[in-house]
């Protein structure tokens, strides 16, 4: 539901989502990474936030956007982190210095996966965690996010 601008989402993907729509489909399924950007952009933008995206194969490189969203206004921040959500602490360093409510998301179900894939080094930063509801997650995540702002807590 539309209302106040509600400020900036920042939508991130981490290592191999570029390759979403050709990577094991019975997993990720058929969503290209474009589309599924369009998708979060219009379903942010009907809660009443301004939608950013950002997505990146290099750790560093991602650590650097997180800086870069650490010093700036950020409302809300979701993201798949990929492979980095089960080792990455530079991944979960940068994003504890992002002050806003964090949804972690995985179009799979981490839990029912490889045992490697059941740990994640994010999850106690994140407000709202999504996994194992393929595209439909992120909605769900961007939906939780938006009544987190606007309730004003989850920050
Ligand atoms: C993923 C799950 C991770 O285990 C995997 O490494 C990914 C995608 C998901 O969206 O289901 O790259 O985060």
């Amino acid at each position: 539901m539309a209302d106040a601008r509600l400020g900036t989402l920042w939508v991130l993907h981490g290592v191999n989502l570029d390759m979403l729509g050709r990577r094991d489909p019975a997993v990720y399924g058929r969503t290209t990474l474009a589309e599924l950007e369009a998708l979060v952009r219009e379903w942010g933008e009907a809660e009443g936030f301004t939608v950013r995206c950002f997505q990146t194969n290099h750790e560093g490189e991602m650590v650097e956007k997180l800086h870069e969203l650490a010093g700036g206004e950020v409302a809300a921040l979701l993201v798949n982190p990929g492979a980095w959500t089960h080792y990455s602490y530079a991944i979960r360093d940068a994003l504890e210095l992002v002050r806003a409510p964090l949804a972690e998301v995985h179009l799979s179900d981490i839990e029912r996966r490889e045992p490697w894939r059941r740990r994640s080094v994010v999850a106690d930063l994140a407000v709202v965690r999504v996994s194992g509801r393929g595209v439909d997650g992120y909605r769900e995540a961007v939906a939780a996010l938006a009544r987190l702002v606007r309730e004003g807590r989850g920050a």
